[in-house]
């Protein structure tokens, strides 16, 4: 439990330090920037050494890092573990900043399917990217990350005394008009929208008419923790899937000297559908093995990528007893009994026969327990990035993931012994020849 509760550990303090997909990203480059890894700019020339340790990012929020393989490229091919970076939840509109009566509100877009009601009454920040003006020229721009650590905004609830049927109905939220946050009251010499960009450019040491634009997500900051007896679980935002993330790059810094190219491909835009230029459902991961194969003919590159293989990592729904109704009884996956193949005919997981074999050798090579999910045959199932990349690059995958509950919720929680499984299965296929 030791080694397996540091390990969880670490990964809460990588959540809490990483609040918006800038941030993980951020968060995963002072990691490998340690490690000695370089960084590649897509717009330069590369020149990549063999044994050579590197990482590319996509417009802030999507990253690669790699270690390039002592072996033969064409035979030994790529071993990638695939994430997301981004977690649903509410980004703050362009004119976020009005007045209701006497108080100024931000207005909200919901991104993606967060369970809304979970925003409320919790200590919420903002964090994301803000692009400012640095001089005269059009290109003349910057864009400092921004991480308010302290609460700053509030959804309250409705009492219960105006809202009498909340316990029966469930907490329905209108987007447009109950989930604006509170801000603060009212100062009748500012108008509300210059009140909050004189917050926004304070925190970011600049004189506000420099802001032009920002994604700016609203996140719990609460920090993460560990709870149950001998610390069973954790809890935390953004588990989903920022866990699969952290185990990922554990593994990628765990094996030195690989045979095979070793490689984490973590994408934003998972919870909006992957297509974007950085999605996974984009060019990034295509691109970027051409670029590491290009100077292979082009039979051998296509021969390594079929000598490659995908190990896409996003979170499961780990049983929940209070609603065994929504889960198959032989396929129910449970809190800390080791990350779950997820396997669905109709390809929503790119789990096939042979991946999902490959994948439980690995688990047998670390001595790490495993177990198989399959959705409710009657109720339809999720999907994630496995699929969408493997079909882009035409390489072989499965999807796994660590049992979670409470998925898309402002606060999910999992289990203290899945994350030291999941990272022990992903050495196994870095280390594997
Ligand atoms: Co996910």
């Amino acid at each position: 439990m030791n080694k397996a509760k540091k390990q969880a550990q670490r990964l809460l303090n990588f959540i809490d330090s990483s609040p918006s997909p800038w941030h993980v990203t951020t968060s995963i480059i002072t990691e490998l920037e340690e490690k000695k890894f370089q960084c590649l700019d897509e717009r330069e020339a590369w020149h990549l050494a063999p044994g050579g340790r590197y990482y590319v990012v996509r417009d802030g929020s999507s990253i690669i890092g790699f270690i390039v393989g002592s072996g033969d490229l064409t035979q030994h091919g790529f071993r990638i573990i695939a994430a997301h970076t981004d977690s649903p939840g509410l980004r703050v509109k362009p004119h976020a900043a009005h007045t209701c009566g006497p108080m100024i509100r931000l207005g909200v877009e919901v991104y993606g399917g967060p369970i809304l009601a979970t925003f409320t009454d919790r200590d919420l920040g903002l964090a994301g990217r803000v692009v400012i003006k640095t001089g005269s020229a059009v290109t003349d721009i910057d864009t400092p990350l921004i991480h308010f650590k302290k609460p700053l905004v509030r959804i309250p609830n409705m009492a219960i005394h105006m809202n009498k049927e909340v316990n029966e109905a469930g907490l329905k939220l209108d987007r447009q008009n109950e989930l604006p946050m509170m801000l603060s009251v009212l100062q009748e010499d500012l108008p509300a929208q210059q009140q909050f960009l004189a917050i926004i450019a304070h925190e970011i040491g600049v004189e506000a008419d420099a802001i032009l634009s920002w994604e700016l997500q609203v996140f719990d900051t609460q920090p993460g923790s560990f709870f149950g007896p001998d610390d069973q679980f954790i809890a935390n935002g953004q588990l989903d899937n920022l866990a699969s993330c952290h185990a990922g790059l554990c593994a990628l810094l765990d094996v030195d000297n690989p045979i095979a190219t070793n490689m984490i491909a973590y994408f934003d835009h998972e919870e909006v559908g992957s297509r974007s230029c950085k999605g996974a459902g984009g060019s990034f991961l295509p691109d970027i093995l051409e670029r590491i194969s290009i100077n292979l003919d082009r039979e051998s590159q296509k021969r390594a990528l079929s000598n490659s293989f995908i190990l896409s990592a996003d979170m499961a729904h780990a049983y929940h007893p209070n609603y065994p109704k929504f889960y198959d009884n032989e396929h129910q996956v449970v809190i800390n009994a080791g990350p779950a193949i997820k396997i669905n005919a109709n390809q929503r997981y790119s789990s096939d026969s042979i991946s999902e074999a490959l994948f439980v050798r690995l688990c047998e090579e670390a001595d790490v327990p495993y177990q198989k999910y399959v959705h409710r045959s009657n109720l339809p199932c999720g999907g994630t990035i496995g699929a969408i990349t493997a079909a882009k690059v035409g390489i072989r995958s499965v999807d796994v993931g660590n049992p979670l509950w409470s998925m898309h919720s402002a606060r999910e929680s999992a289990g203290t012994l899945d994350h030291d499984y999941m990272i022990r299965a992903m050495i196994a296929l870095f280390r594997m020849n």
